[in-house]
């Protein structure tokens, strides 16, 4: 049965969907069986993944129940558009409004090893449902001074979760997401949450680059791209196995590291 992790912050452009790309390409490479779900109506997850934006069925269908999750895989991808954002509406209505991932995503479960959730930026019904849905939730997060903020109001929302719907559910961290180091400010960003959140927060800092960019618009891997900044990813892919106690899959990371 998959280990399930959805990626999720409070505000927009924090990381997210460039973390779940780039852990899906690492644990892939580890040999494991990734699937990778799109949940943002704004689709990055799958132009990043250069899934035709045709694709039919999407997570839209499958949320609506008009389609089977396996069907709406596509290359290992469960893909998203526009049109997600119309079935988070009709959900809203719904009995069982909050589970309805969690119930879908049953029948693809077996098939994989790690199934990572990219979620949109907003804490509402579809972040809830990947929560819900979900092992563990990863926040993420951009080196601002009110970067603590936004961390606290999503592991607000997963307490609610927890509390009301999915008492399993757990925090795995908070990485610091499109950092510059040098910069006081980064640094101080990261003492901050280091003093608020611990050992939560991953040792893992992922650098700042121009270079995300290009390789999201040329739909190719940073580890292709640009593996010398690759590198972060591994290291975090690397804490995230050590979390949720993949220590076979540890182990090849650190060969593919040498
Ligand atoms: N380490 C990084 N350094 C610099 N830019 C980055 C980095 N990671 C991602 N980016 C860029 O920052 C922008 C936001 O990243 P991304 O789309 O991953 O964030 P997001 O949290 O998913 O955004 P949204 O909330 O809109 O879904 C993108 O243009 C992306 O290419
Ligand atoms: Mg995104």
């Amino acid at each position: 049965m998959a280990t399930t992790i959805a990626v999720l912050s409070q505000k927009g452009g924090t990381g997210k969907t460039t973390t779940v790309r780039t852990l899906t390409d690492v644990l892939r490479r580890v040999g494991l069986d990734v699937l990778a779900v799109d949940l943002d109506p704004q689709g990055n997850l799958s132009d990043y993944f250069d899934v035709p934006a045709d694709a039919d069925p999407t997570v839209a269908d499958v949320l609506a129940g008009q389609a089977k999750a396996a069907d709406a895989v596509h290359n290992d991808v469960l893909p998203a558009n526009l049109g997600l954002a119309e079935s988070e509406l009709i959900l809203s209505g719904k009995m069982g409004r909050e589970m309805t991932l969690r119930r879908a995503l049953r029948d693809v479960k077996r098939r994989y090893d790690v199934i990572l959730i990219d979620c949109p930026p907003a804490l509402g019904l579809l972040t809830v449902n990947a929560v819900v849905a979900a092992d563990y939730a990863l926040l993420s997060t951009e080196a601002q001074y009110f970067s603590l903020q936004g961390v606290e109001q999503a592991l607000e929302v997963i307490e609610l979760a927890k509390d009301n719907l999915h008492p399993d559910l757990e925090w795995l961290g908070v990485v610091m997401n499109i950092a510059d180091m040098r910069t006081v400010h980064s640094r101080e960003a990261y003492a901050q949450l280091k003093e608020a959140f611990g050992e939560k927060v991953f040792e893992t800092v992922i650098r700042s680059s121009i270079a995300y960019a290009e390789s999201a618009e040329r739909a190719r891997s940073i580890l292709d791209y640009r593996p010398d900044l690759g590198t972060d990813y591994v290291s975090l892919a690397d804490e995230v196995l050590a979390r949720i106690g993949s220590d076979s899959a540890r182990k090849k990371l650190q060969s593919l590291r040498a």
